[in-house]
């Protein structure tokens, strides 16, 4: 179905309280969790890996969505893929073979996902389509939380929708969505939202920030 998925960023919760944190956005209604994997290499931040995603998988209930900021993605496909990610994404700007890639997330019976940064075309993953279940745009440069949106992204957007055309490809969002930004990259064909300062706002569960609230408002 074409209605829009929010996926918060466990990126902006509380990190000693992850289980608690994914619990509550999924009783308040979000559809995906999204995890942010950055390994300080790929990426200037590091996050977490593997086991920590093993760790919070038994508190999600939907669906888990595994963002891979990481060089390279290989050698971790396996571990990511038996800590229960439902999908998981990687950027094709961190290797030289991201068809293979993609191939092998298939092969462990997970959602494979490319996602590309704002200066990366959409010729870097034309020739690709055919093995992606999801296509993430990144409308921030990856690695922080509650960056701006680059808003030359959205024409990017729509000529990835133009470019699937009716293949069972989800388009999402990565950055900066806020009530503002949403409709401007629904309208061109986005169908999931991630969102993560917009949903935590620096709250907690242990203060009960208004997560549902904030779910609704994007
Ligand atoms: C950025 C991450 C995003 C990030 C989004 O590198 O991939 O998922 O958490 O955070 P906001 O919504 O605050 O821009
Ligand atoms: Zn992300």
């Amino acid at each position: 179905d074409r209605r829009i998925k929010i996926a918060p960023s466990i990126l902006s919760a509380d990190f000693a309280n992850f289980g608690a944190e994914c619990r509550a956005i999924e009783a308040e209604g979000c559809d995906w969790v999204h995890v942010d994997v950055m390994d300080g290499h790929f990426v200037p931040n590091i996050t977490f890996g593997p086991a920590t995603c093993a760790a919070i998988r038994p508190h999600i209930k939907g669906v888990m969505d595994v963002h891979l900021m990481i060089a390279p993605v290989d050698a971790y496909i396996e571990a990511f893929a038996n800590a229960g990610a439902d999908i998981i994404s990687f950027h094709p700007e961190a290797g030289a073979h991201s068809h293979r890639t993609l191939q092998a997330i298939r092969a462990t019976g997970a959602k494979a996902g490319l996602a590309i940064n704002p200066g990366t075309g959409l010729d870097a993953i034309e020739h690709m389509l055919d093995l992606c279940d999801l296509v993430c745009v990144m409308t921030v440069n990856p690695g922080f939380g509650g960056q701006k949106f680059i808003h030359s992204q959205v024409e990017k957007v729509r000529r990835l929708r133009a470019m699937i055309g009716d293949r069972p490809i989800h388009i999402e969002i990565d950055g900066g969505v806020t009530p503002e930004t949403a409709p401007l990259v629904a309208a061109a064909g986005a169908d999931v939202l991630v969102a993560g300062s917009a949903v935590f706002k620096g709250g907690s569960v242990s203060n009960t920030a208004p997560y549902g609230e904030n779910i609704r408002a994007i």
